[in-house]
């Protein structure tokens, strides 16, 4: 048969196929999400996320070690207070939970990238990433507590602050704020494009976090939508953010190629829970090949235009790439 063109001919054998590849997953792309709980000796394995634990601060020592021999440079810490209030304090407490694992963190290991993830939620005692009156979250006082938590993060250490609360000009008024305190030098990675997802079950129960009344689907955006995520990712570009996010990934990988290509900033994506523990469970079942459906879904990701990645399998990923070496 005379064929001129043999697509086949760039996938003949191993070599050429690697000489040709597009795409690559690399360590540096990899941020591992933390757990931490107040207490001592504690390492809980949350149920609907087998391998995912809660760390008191004696046994996040003891992990931040394992994360640092990976190679990961890149953790964002959520914190699991003992304490709930209608204000969510704990949040913006010089003391709180995460405030006193990234003084820990940077005093360990000074090159560790630290993010905060800045939300009233896990704070709470009514699970809502805002203030509340009546039923309604209330959008502008919500942004001065926010402001206020990424500061106090930001003081203990944390080099990025990354708001997931879905708030109006969050991004502005944080800017404003770490300015002001002499801040100018700490990110803002934006959850831009933030949709009210049910794949983050397994997260609510891990931190706790579940509205108590009502969803979140008046902050959180609408999933039958795309043009919200254009309005959504200017304004945060215009308030100032350095990095961008879609959340969750797998199922949003459309909106990762159109953040990706509309905006001149570092995108971020994050799989989040339900896509951890869905791998997770049919892995722990024998019904697919973890490593190999894991990197081909972290793959796809950095295909759609995501620089970097939250994952839960952030510690798995960089030890298989280390054995490919
Ligand atoms: C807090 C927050 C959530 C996640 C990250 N930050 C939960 C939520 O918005 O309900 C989800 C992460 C995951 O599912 O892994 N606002
Ligand atoms: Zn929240």
């Amino acid at each position: 048969m005379e064929l001129t063109r043999r697509p086949r001919r760039l996938r003949v054998n191993k070599a050429v196929r690697d000489l040709v590849h597009e795409t690559d997953v690399h360590v540096n792309d990899l941020i591992y999400p933390i757990f931490v709980v107040e207490g001592e000796n504690v390492k809980t394995e949350i149920p609907s996320m087998p391998g995912i634990f809660h760390y008191s601060l004696d046994q996040l020592e003891i992990h931040l070690k394992e994360v640092y021999e990976t190679g990961v440079r890149a953790i964002i810490f959520f914190g699991v207070p003992d304490h709930k209030d209608e204000v969510g304090s704990g949040a913006y407490d010089d003391n709180g939970i995460v405030q006193k694992a990234l003084r820990l963190t940077k005093s360990l290991y000074p090159d560790m990238l630290c993010i905060a993830d800045i939300c009233l939620c896990e704070y709470t005692s009514h699970g809502h990433c805002g203030l509340i009156k009546g039923d309604k979250i209330l959008n502008d006082p919500t942004l001065e507590l926010l402001a206020k938590a990424a500061l106090s993060c930001a003081k203990a250490g944390a080099d990025i602050v990354a708001p997931s609360d879905m708030m109006d000009g969050r991004i502005g008024r944080m800017r404003e704020v770490l300015d002001e305190n002499g801040m100018q030098d700490t990110l803002i990675m934006s959850y831009s494009v933030k949709y009210a997802s049910a794949y983050y079950g397994p997260f609510r129960d891990a931190a706790d976090s579940a509205p108590a009344f009502g969803d979140r689907r008046s902050y959180q955006m609408d999933w039958r939508n795309k043009k919200d995520a254009l309005v959504e990712t200017e304004l945060d570009v215009m308030e100032g953010a350095d990095i961008l996010m879609v959340k969750p990934a797998l199922a949003y990988l459309d909106m990762v190629k159109t953040i990706a290509d509309e905006f001149p900033l570092p995108l971020c994506t994050y799989s989040v829970s339900g896509e951890y523990s869905m791998m997770k469970a049919a892995a722990l079942q024998g019904w697919i090949n973890e490593k190999a459906v894991v990197m081909e879904s972290m793959t796809a990701m950095k295909r759609a235009g995501a620089k970097m990645i939250i994952t839960y399998y952030a510690l798995d990923v960089a030890r298989w790439l280390k054995e490919e070496q």
